[in-house]
């Protein structure tokens, strides 16, 4: 069922658990996503990001999204990553997507709240969830640009709190959009003091390549929502290419099934890391 965010996250926070918030690029990721929630019995997000619509234009696919969540079983969120423009924004809340989040992660901290409220007020009329970012995840959503990491101040979290009241917060921590080049030494000084200092529900980016272990670490320090792109695109890409090589694709349908299952294992896996499975 189609379900608001922040509901997701609240029932997060409350079991110490975090969500997966998986990219798709087109309608076999999004079943293929939706095969592993339903298995495990997990409520998870789908997203795309506003630099992927040149791909999967927003008016075809975010309808696709909305009704792959509403049948499914499991609670599922349908969030609209990394917006930079309010047209953009605008059009998913109106497309019935329950979340958006505005990327002012490059403004002076003022102006990224000033936008900020901006976009929380225009949510607000379709009840939706709004998710800002302060500090720079690394890379790009699209490997388009390399920013540079600039960690979070903990203070700017606590005055983006008090003055915005957003309902999610991405913080930079050391990650990185995109596959690292070396594994990542995510900086947990940095992330219990946001979580000591703000209630808010925390956002990890650059999901991909961040280990096990870290990811279970986040989970239990502040981080409830956890963005995984890059890990989906490659997984999907790699069990075709598997697939080929073992001459196991006869046709198109193989094609499309090798790609729901790539999708699939993708997500599974994570969703057992972050300890989602039986939290639906
Ligand atoms: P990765 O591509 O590194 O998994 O990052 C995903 C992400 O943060 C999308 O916003």
């Amino acid at each position: 069922m189609l379900v608001n965010m922040r509901d997701l996250l609240a029932d997060a926070q409350e079991g110490d658990y975090a969500v997966g918030s998986f990219s798709v690029a087109n309608m076999e990721m999004v079943l293929g996503v939706l095969q592993a929630a339903k298995e495990l019995n997990a409520p998870v997000i789908l997203q795309i990001a506003e630099v992927r619509l040149k791909q999967s234009p927003l008016e075809v696919i975010g309808p696709l999204m909305v009704a792959a969540a509403e049948a499914a079983e499991t609670p599922v969120a349908v969030h609209f990553d990394h917006g930079k423009t309010i047209e953009k924004i605008t059009q998913a809340l109106d497309l019935g997507f329950t979340s958006v989040m505005f990327d002012g992660s490059h403004l002076p901290l003022d102006e990224n709240i000033k936008m900020t409220k901006q976009v929380m007020a225009i949510a607000e009329e379709y009840d939706a969830a709004v998710e800002a970012e302060i500090g720079c995840v690394g890379g790009s959503e699209d490997g388009s640009e390399d920013i540079a990491i600039n960690c979070t101040k903990p203070e700017d979290a606590v005055r983006f709190e008090a003055e915005t009241g957003v309902d999610a917060l991405a913080i930079a921590i050391g990650n990185a959009h995109g596959n690292y080049k070396s594994t990542p030494k995510l900086r947990f000084d940095i992330l219990e003091e946001c979580e000591n200092n703000t209630d808010l529900p925390l956002v990890l980016h650059g999901g991909t390549g961040i280990t096990p272990d870290d990811f279970i670490r986040c989970s239990h320090t502040g981080i409830k929502k956890i963005n995984i792109a890059t890990a989906t695109f490659d997984t999907v890409e790699n069990t075709v290419r598997q697939c080929y090589n073992e001459s196991s694709i006869n046709g198109y349908y193989d094609l499309q099934a090798a790609e729901v299952r790539g999708a699939y294992e993708n997500a599974k896996k994570h969703i057992l890391i972050f300890g989602t499975d039986n939290k639906a």
